[in-house]
């Protein structure tokens, strides 16, 4: 019985251990639009690595709804005008720093390159909190709306 307990305790010392790093790998990913230091640093950071594709002003390549001649899309607007809002902090993520292939497959053909071991995470987690303090309210709002309700799905998943 005394051996059951403490095969008990250790379990759940153990879950609880894995819950608070994966809750901490996610609130470390956060973005924070409203911390200047961040937004200024990700600015630089969006100015060198993805302004040349994405824009200076985050607008995206012409027509960048219709495929390329090598069958491959566009870049997307980072501003209001495109879907980059609609994806939680977790996505935004995963895309930049492994590429589309993270969430469309390793075959997916896409010009967008990824930024493992080229920015670290807090450089990408500063870029896309740029990105995001460009956004309207209503549409910055909406975003954290969005997250919230990854949250409450990752803890449903747990
Ligand atoms: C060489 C061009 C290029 C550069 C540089 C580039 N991107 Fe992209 N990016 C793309 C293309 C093309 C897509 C569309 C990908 C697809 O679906 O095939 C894309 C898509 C994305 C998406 C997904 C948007 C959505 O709405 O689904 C994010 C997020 C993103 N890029 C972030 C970045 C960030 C952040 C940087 C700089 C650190 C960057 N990109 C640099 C070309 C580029």
């Amino acid at each position: 019985m005394r051996n059951v307990l403490i095969l008990v305790a250790v379990v759940a010392v153990l879950l609880g251990y894995q819950l608070y790093t994966h809750k901490s790998e996610v609130s470390e990913r956060a973005l924070q639009p409203k911390n200047e230091q961040i937004v200024s640093q990700g600015q630089a950071l969006y100015m060198a690595h993805c302004a040349s594709c994405h824009g200076d002003n985050l607008e995206g390549q012409e027509n960048w709804r219709q495929r390329l001649a090598s069958g491959r899309l566009p870049a997307p607007p980072h501003d209001e005008t495109g879907h980059t809002w609609h994806h939680d902090d977790e996505a935004l993520f995963n895309v930049t720093k492994y590429g589309p292939q993270y969430v469309a497959g390793a075959d997916y053909q896409s010009d967008m390159p990824s930024f493992e071991g080229v920015i670290s995470d807090a450089e990408i987690v500063a870029v896309l909190s740029f990105i995001k303090s460009t956004w309207p309210a209503k549409a910055q709002a909406t975003h954290d709306e969005i997250n919230r309700r990854s949250e409450i799905t990752r803890q449903e998943q747990n």
